[in-house]
C-alpha cells in the first residue's frame, strides 16, 4: 500500500495594521485555500477595526498603544517581543500606518512585506489616488514588496495595474485598486508560505528566477499568476 506524502505544516503569519483592515480580512478568507495561517494581528492603535476583524475570527489580537510608549525605539523593541512570541515565519504589513524603526526592518529582513497602493516607485507615502488624479495619471495600482529600511523601497513582488477612466474620483479609484489587493497580496503570502518566493541579494525570486524590478504584473481583469 502506498504511503500519503507527508502534509507539510502551514506557515505561520502575523499581521500589523493600524485600521480598518480589508487586507487582514482577504488574508483570512484565504487562509484554507492557501498555504499560511494567520496566528497573530498586532496593531499600534488599540480601536483599529482590523483587531476585530481577527478576534471575530479567533485569531490573536493585540492593541498596543504607541502613545504611551517613551520613544519609537521603546515601542519598536516592544512589537518586535511581541511579533516574536507568534514565531511567524512571516510578518505582514496589510494598513500599517507607521514607520517602522529599521532596527525592526533588519530584524525581520526577508520575512517581512507590505502591499502599497501605487505602481511603485512612483506615488511612495500617502495620498496616492488623489496625487495620480491630480497628474492626470491613465493608470494606477498597487505593489506587493519585501519591506526594507527606506520607505517603500524593498523588492517588488507583484504589480497589478488598472486603467484609471475618465469618471474615476479618489474614492472609485481606491475600491477598485483594494479589490486587486484583496487578490494579489494572499497570493503573495502563499507563494512565500509555500516556499516559492524569495529574497536574494536584495532581490525578489520567484521559483528560482529573480522576478523584473517592477514586479511580477497583473492587469485589473487578469489577476492570476500565467
Ligand atoms: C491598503 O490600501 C494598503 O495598500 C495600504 O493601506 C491600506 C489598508 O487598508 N498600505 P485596509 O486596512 O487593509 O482596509
Amino acid at each position: 500500500m502506498s504511503e500519503k506524502p507527508p502534509v507539510s505544516p502551514k506557515k505561520r503569519v502575523v499581521v500589523l495594521l493600524s485600521g480598518n483592515g480589508s487586507n487582514l480580512q482577504a488574508l483570512l478568507d484565504q487562509e484554507s485555500n492557501y498555504s499560511y495561517d494567520i496566528v497573530g494581528v498586532v496593531s499600534n492603535v488599540p480601536e483599529a477595526y482590523g483587531l476585530e476583524r481577527a478576534r471575530a475570527h479567533k485569531v490573536a489580537a493585540l492593541g498596543l498603544d504607541y502613545k504611551v510608549f517613551s520613544s519609537r525605539g521603546a515601542f519598536d523593541q516592544r512589537l518586535v517581543e511581541e511579533v516574536n512570541r507568534f514565531e511567524p515565519d512571516l510578518v505582514v504589513l496589510a494598513g500599517y500606518m507607521k514607520i517602522l524603526s529599521p532596527e525592526f526592518a533588519d530584524r525581520f529582513s526577508g520575512r517581512l512585506i507590505n502591499i502599497h497602493p501605487s505602481l511603485l516607485p512612483d506615488y511612495k507615502g500617502l495620498g496616492t489616488y488623489r496625487r495620480a488624479l491630480a497628474d492626470k495619471k491613465t493608470k494606477h495600482g498597487c505593489t506587493v514588496h519585501f519591506v526594507t529600511p527606506e520607505l517603500d523601497s524593498g523588492a517588488h513582488i507583484i504589480q497589478a495595474s488598472l486603467n484609471i477612466e475618465p469618471t474615476d474620483n479618489e474614492e472609485s479609484l481606491k475600491r477598485r485598486v483594494q479589490i486587486m489587493e484583496h487578490q494579489i497580496y494572499p497570493l503573495a503570502v502563499h507563494l512565500f508560505t509555500c516556499g516559492r518566493l524569495q529574497l536574494k541579494e536584495d532581490k525578489a525570486w520567484l521559483d528560482n528566477h529573480p522576478i523584473d524590478p517592477q514586479g511580477y504584473q497583473l492587469l485589473e481583469n487578469a489577476l492570476e499568476l500565467a
